[in-house]
């Protein structure tokens, strides 16, 4: 397929680009970087540097045209969530980043004579809230808070799609793989044997491993049954305490240093409750769909991750 990608060129865009790439896939990435794989340019995979949640960056500038050729979009687009504090003016970059970015996406696709057969649209777990008790599943209602708002937007831009394109919604657990997201940040820290649960460790971990979600989405891409909301995450979700006991035993080091949760608030602020809350999510619609993941469980995801296979 001719794909557009936006918001691929992060942490799970450096899996999923080269993956794309080798299932025959033709590539036209937008980043606001001027080249973010250099080794990969030339072997099927073009890119635009643009910001995809500036207006300006679609009509006048190509945007549309690249749109137009593409048989395939995926739109992972947006800022990251636990790397700052949350002062009100990143809020709103959290928000537009990504409500912004799908809407001008969404319009171009409604000027399009012939829309590409299928948008896959990024969106998180905490579309739910958070909870200790709760199980969710795809029919379950949105959460109240912030995180629950941006989900809310996101999915409700994306939902604008013109009928033509099928549109599949993605909850994205927390994703892990070595070299980045939650994990990427734990591992020197464990690595170190000063390793253990933050905040309470009672909070759930709804997760999904890297390369399960790069399968996902391509077969969310290829596979005209797959429509509509999905929960991406592993089937085995954990616990906090339980997943730092889970990743001190996969590198052979100890785990039982708690980081508390005032220190996390202190730097994140009320971004913190992304690692000191949580939510058991099950991916009720893929298991049911027929979807089989390589790593459902988290000791297999965390020994790929703290012992990567060189590529
Ligand atoms: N990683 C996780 O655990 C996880 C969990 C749930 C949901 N998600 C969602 O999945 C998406 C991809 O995750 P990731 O871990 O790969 O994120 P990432 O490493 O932070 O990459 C974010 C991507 O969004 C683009 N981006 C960043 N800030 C932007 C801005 N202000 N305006 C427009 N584009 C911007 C970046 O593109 P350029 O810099 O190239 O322009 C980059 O390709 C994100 O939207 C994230 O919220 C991730």
């Amino acid at each position: 397929m001719r794909l557009l990608l936006l918001g691929c060129s992060g942490f799970v865009g450096r899996e999923l680009v080269p993956f794309l790439l080798e299932l025959g896939h033709e590539l036209t990435l937008v980043s606001r970087q001027s080249q973010p794989f250099p080794a990969l340019v030339g072997k099927r995979l073009a890119c635009i540097r643009l910001d995809p949640a500036d207006a300006a960056s679609w009509a006048d500038n190509g945007l549309d045209r690249a749109l137009s050729e593409a048989e395939g979009v995926v739109n992972l687009a947006g800022e990251p969530i636990a790397e700052r504090r949350w002062t009100p003016g990143h809020c709103q970059l959290l928000l537009q980043s990504r409500v912004r970015t799908t809407e001008l996406l969404v319009a171009a696709l409604a000027r399009l004579e012939q829309p590409p057969a299928v948008l896959v649209n990024g969106s998180a777990v905490g579309f739910y809230g958070s909870s200790t008790q709760t199980r969710f599943s795809e029919t379950s209602p949105a959460g109240g808070d912030f995180l629950a708002e941006i989900c809310q937007r996101w999915e409700a831009a994306a939902d604008q799609v013109p009928a033509a394109c099928r549109l599949v919604k993605l909850r994205i657990g927390i994703v892990l793989g070595p070299d980045g997201g939650a994990l990427g940040k734990m591992l020197p820290i464990f690595r170190l044997g000063f390793g253990g649960p933050v905040g309470s460790g009672r909070q759930w971990m709804s997760w999904i491993y890297r390369h399960d979600l790069c399968r996902l989405i391509a077969t969310a891409l290829e596979d005209g049954a797959y429509s509509g909301v999905y929960n991406a995450v592993s089937p085995e979700a954990t616990t906090m305490g339980l997943f730092a006991s889970a990743l001190g035993k996969a590198l052979g080091r100890p785990s039982r240093l708690p980081v508390p949760g005032p220190i996390l608030q202190l730097l994140l602020g009320d971004g913190a409750q992304v690692v000191l809350e949580g939510q058991q999510v099950l991916p009720e619609r893929l298991l049911a769909q027929g979807f089989t993941f390589q790593y459902p469980q988290l000791s297999a995801a965390l020994a790929a991750a703290t012992n990567p296979a060189p590529r």
